[in-house]
Parts: structure tokens; C-alpha cells; sequence
């Protein structure tokens, strides 16, 4: 019964540590905190005051809820404080022998009906289980960072793991406010099998230099409705966490998309972790663009929508003409340009457009593309209300070339029989903070569009992960419009 979990144990006060224990705290249960260190202690100390001080601040919490709330929070330095607690969770760093020590450890100090439970963002929990006296009472309950903001718990169950412990956990999980989703032991669960490849795949577009840091993330966040752009939230989950999850990843399946991104690696090296360590990859600003060149406005406009694009842009005061005498060709375009360019007077006068949602408009350059020409139309977009995100003419550009290996991946998960379509949809919307999981999304976007852009950026690339998952081409084969539509 969830109700015999009145005292628990969490070890490692970092970040996460500090915000599950907040958690519990703010349910109403005793938490014991505990910390290697005086110093690491005070840190621990100092989150959930700061944490639980902002409430207050934001009008969230009262003073006499905070005091309550740190008032069932006892720290101490000493593992053996925890003799006594019904559950333990760990959140130390992501590396198997701290684990394996620390489940030793408590395996010996707590009772023998106590549950033992890792955070571990992707380690096997089974093989830290085998650790233990007591396989069958060790399972993952894994938070997302804000923990005291995301509504996700992971609830990682293995082969040998206590018949209704999985059922007893995430009933704890429901205590807590959280939505539980509960899934067997694979690498990366369903939220980082997801995301870290996605996070690592935008690390790829940069290091190639298809669109810059800011950029990627204003299109992600504007053009995708994601709450952070990838770069924001490699800095928040920590850059060695997330190499570390996607070595794991690359462990078990040998796939290059979990194959971190040198830049990735290079960053993790020089001690660049993220928010953590004063900045990732947002330690320093970027250089600002070039202002944008002046334009006289003769624009041509040709694809899909070029009427109602260049009636915006006469609105704004362009004159759109045509190609002949342009200064500017703006081809609107879901897919690379460049093969227009020989049929042009100036091929250097052509740019690609692609808007994303009503607020993006990735200005794609070509390999002819003049820079100055890129800018204008940056500044042309800007005038119209369009926040202009600069890309190469690669496949799919940045949003779509970003948002669809994610699709197919969740397609992949699914189809492996790991997780329901639901459970998949609830772990991104409640871990991630997405608007929508990702087969609210491929429905929304229709199955066969996000074949085909698999299909292009398959072209394009060739790399396997990037083909469309079978089960997707089989679904548009047989005419199946929506995930809905299935049983
Ligand atoms: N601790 C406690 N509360 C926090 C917080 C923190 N670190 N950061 C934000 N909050 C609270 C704020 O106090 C605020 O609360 P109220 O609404 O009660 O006032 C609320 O969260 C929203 O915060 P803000 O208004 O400051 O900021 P926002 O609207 O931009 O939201 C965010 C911030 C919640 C972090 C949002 O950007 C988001 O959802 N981002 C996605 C985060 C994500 O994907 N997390 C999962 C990472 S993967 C992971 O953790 C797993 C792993 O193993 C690696």
C-alpha cells in the first residue's frame, strides 16, 4: 500500500535530489535528506530553501507552508540515518560503480521491507539491483528536472522486480501529484529515448553549421511550441548528464543518432556542464547578425502561397515584381531550393522560405545565396511580424528535419510493444512540458507529411535512423490518416 510510505530516504541533494525531496516534503512526508558533506549539505540546504522561497515569493506558498514543508525535511551526513525509512531514493551522479556502492550500502543499513529506488535517468536498474540482498524491492522512479514543476514520475519495473511494488510506487507517485507512466527496464525509458537523441541531433545541426545556436532554439520554441529550445535544455538537464544518457543509449543499441555530438563531448570535456557550472552551450552570447541590408523591395515571390506571401509583403510596402527584374527571389518551400537557382537571371538573389507555425520563417541560403541577400529577406521576414531563423537549404531546414526522426522514433518505440501510445503521449506532454505527445503530433501534421519529410531527409542524409519506421510507411500505405483510427 502506498500509505506505508510515510518516511523516505533521498541521497544526493543536487539538483534533482533536492527537488524530489521537496516533493515529498510538499506531500506531506518525512523526508530524510542526505549529503556526503558538511558542504555538499549546505547546497542540498540551500536549493529547497531557494526552491521553496520563490513559492513564496510568486504567492505560491505561505511562510508557515515553506516552514512546515522544510520542517519535514531532516539532513544529515549519515547513510545510517536511513534504518528506519520505508523508501530510498537515490539521485547521485550517473555512473554505475557510486550506484552500485551506495544500493550495497543501503542494502545493508535499511530494513528489509524498505524499497530501494533509483533516479537514474537510463542506467540498468536491474543491474543495480542484482546489486542488492533484496532484488525484487529495487525499482526506478525516475523525476524530470524542475521535479517539483514536471508532472511525470517513470516508474521502471525489471524481471524480478516484487509482484505490485510497480503498482504500490506509482501510487506514491499519485500522492505526490504526479502522473506515473510505467514501463520495463530499457535504456533511456520512454522520456530520454526520446529526447536525448533529439537534443543530440540539434547539437549535429550545429556543429554542421546548418543554423546557428539561437537560432535553433527560437525555432523550436516558436516554430515547434516546445516550453525550451534545445540548447536551453541541454544547459538545464546538465551537458555530462546528457552525454552520459546518450553513451548509455549508444551502449545498447549501436545507433549513430545516440553517438554524442563531438560538440557535445568537447563541451563536457572543458567543464562547460551547463546551468550548473555557470553555462553550456548559452555561456557566452553569440555574435549579433550583420544588421540586415537595405532593400529597395523589389521582390519576386514564386511555391506554394506565393500570393497571399506577397500580398503580406505589399502590405508591408514591398513591390513585388517579377523574377526578372528582382532583387530578391523568394522561393516559399518545404523542401531545398537550389535546384531552382540555374533557372534564374541571379541565382545569388535566391533564398528559400519556409514558415513554421504563424510566428517562424526559416530563410534557408544556398550555396549561391549572397549573404547580403539572406539578410534582407531576414529583415523583409521581420517587418511582416516573422521571427526569421537563417539555415542552410538542407533537407527539411531545422524544425521538421528536427521534429520528425523524433516522430519516427516514438513510432519505433511503440511499435516494439515497449510503451502504449498513451504512456508515450503522457511522458512527453507531463516529463517535457510539451504541448503535445508525439502521436497527438503526427496526427495533427498528417502521417503521410511526416513520411515523406523521413523519406527526403533519408535522401538527404542516409543515415538508417532517418527512414521511415515500417510501421509509418505501412500506415499511410494502407490510407490510415490518424494513430486515432487505430485499435
Ligand atoms: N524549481 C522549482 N520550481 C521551478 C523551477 C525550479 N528549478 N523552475 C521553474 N519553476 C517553477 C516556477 O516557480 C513557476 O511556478 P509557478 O507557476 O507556481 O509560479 C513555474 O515553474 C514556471 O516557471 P517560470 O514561469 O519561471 O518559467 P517557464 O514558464 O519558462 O517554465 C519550465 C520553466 C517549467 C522549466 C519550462 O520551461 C519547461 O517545462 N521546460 C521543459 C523542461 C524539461 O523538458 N524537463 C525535462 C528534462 S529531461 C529530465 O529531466 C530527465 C533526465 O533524466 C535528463
Amino acid at each position: 500500500m502506498a500509505g506505508s510510505f510515510e518516511t523516505v530516504g533521498v541521497v544526493g541533494l543536487g539538483t534533482m535530489g533536492a527537488g524530489i525531496a521537496e516533493c515529498f516534503a510538499r506531500a506531506g512526508i518525512a523526508v530524510i535528506g542526505v549529503e556526503a558533506g558538511p558542504e555538499a549539505l549546505t547546497r542540498g540546504r540551500g536549493h529547497l530553501e531557494d526552491s521553496t522561497g520563490r513559492a513564496v515569493v510568486k504567492g505560491r506558498l505561505s511562510e508557515a507552508e515553506r516552514s512546515e514543508i522544510l520542517g519535514r525535511v531532516t539532513l544529515t551526513t549519515s547513510l545510517e540515518d536511513l534504518a528506519d525509512a520505508d523508501l530510498v531514493i537515490e539521485a547521485v551522479p550517473e555512473v554505475m560503480v557510486f550506484k552500485r556502492a551506495l544500493f550495497t550500502d543501503l542494502d545493508r543499513i535499511c530494513k528489509p521491507s524498505a524499497v530501494l529506488a533509483t533516479n537514474t535517468s537510463s542506467l540498468s536498474v536491474t543491474e543495480i539491483a542484482a546489486t542488492t540482498g533484496r532484488p525484487g524491492r529495487v525499482i526506478g522512479m525516475h523525476f524530470f528536472n524542475p521535479a517539483p514543476v514536471m508532472r511525470l514520475v517513470e516508474v521502471i519495473h525489471t524481471l524480478i522486480t516484487d509482484d505490485g511494488l510497480a503498482g504500490e510506487v506509482a501510487d506514491l507517485a499519485r500522492r505526490l501529484g504526479k502522473t506515473p507512466v510505467t514501463v520495463g527496464d530499457r535504456a533511456g525509458f520512454v522520456v530520454n529515448r526520446l529526447l536525448l537523441p533529439y537534443l543530440n541531433h540539434a547539437a549535429v545541426l550545429l556543429e554542421n553549421g546548418v543554423a546557428t545556436r539561437d537560432g535553433i532554439d527560437t525555432a523550436m520554441r516558436l516554430g515547434a511550441g516546445l516550453p525550451m529550445g534545445p540548447f536551453a535544455l541541454l544547459d538545464l538537464i546538465g551537458l555530462d548528464t546528457s552525454y552520459e544518457v546518450l553513451s548509455v543509449l549508444f551502449r545498447e543499441s549501436h545507433d549513430r543518432r545516440h553517438a554524442a555530438a563531438p560538440i557535445l563531448r568537447e563541451r563536457v570535456a572543458a567543464g562547460l556542464l551547463g546551468r550548473k557550472s555557470g553555462g553550456g552551450f548559452h555561456r557566452a552570447a553569440e555574435p549579433e547578425p550583420a544588421a540586415d541590408e537595405p532593400s529597395t523591395g523589389l521582390v519576386a515571390v514564386l511555391g506554394e502561397g506565393g500570393d497571399a506571401f506577397a500580398a503580406r509583403l505589399s502590405a508591408a510596402g514591398f513591390k513585388t515584381v517579377p523574377v526578372q527584374d528582382a532583387e530578391t527571389v523568394v522561393a516559399l518551400s518545404s523542401v531545398p531550393v537550389v535546384e531552382l537557382a540555374p533557372g534564374l537571371p541571379h541565382p545569388e538573389r535566391l533564398v528559400g522560405l519556409h514558415l513554421v507555425g504563424d510566428q517562424v520563417a526559416e530563410v534557408a541560403s544556398t550555396a549561391l545565396t549572397g549573404p547580403e541577400v539572406a539578410r534582407a529577406v531576414e529583415g523583409m521576414v521581420r517587418l511582416i511580424g516573422l521571427v526569421p531563423v537563417p539555415c542552410r537549404d538542407r533537407a527539411e531546414f531545422v524544425v521538421d528535419a528536427l521534429l520528425y526522426p523524433y516522430l519516427n522514433d516514438a513510432v519505433r518505440m511503440y511499435d516494439s510493444g515497449y510503451a502504449t501510445r498513451d504512456d508515450i503521449d503522457n511522458a512527453m506532454r507531463l516529463g517535457c512540458g510539451y504541448q503535445a505527445g508525439p502521436f497527438e503530433t503526427l496526427d495533427e501534421l498528417g502521417l503521410e507529411t511526416v513520411r515523406d519529410g523521413l523519406r527526403a531527409l533519408y535522401a538527404e542524409y542516409r543515415e538508417p535512423f532517418l527512414a521511415p519506421a515500417p510501421l509509418l510507411e505501412q500506415l499511410v500505405a494502407a490510407g490510415v490518416r490518424s494513430f486515432r483510427d487505430l485499435p
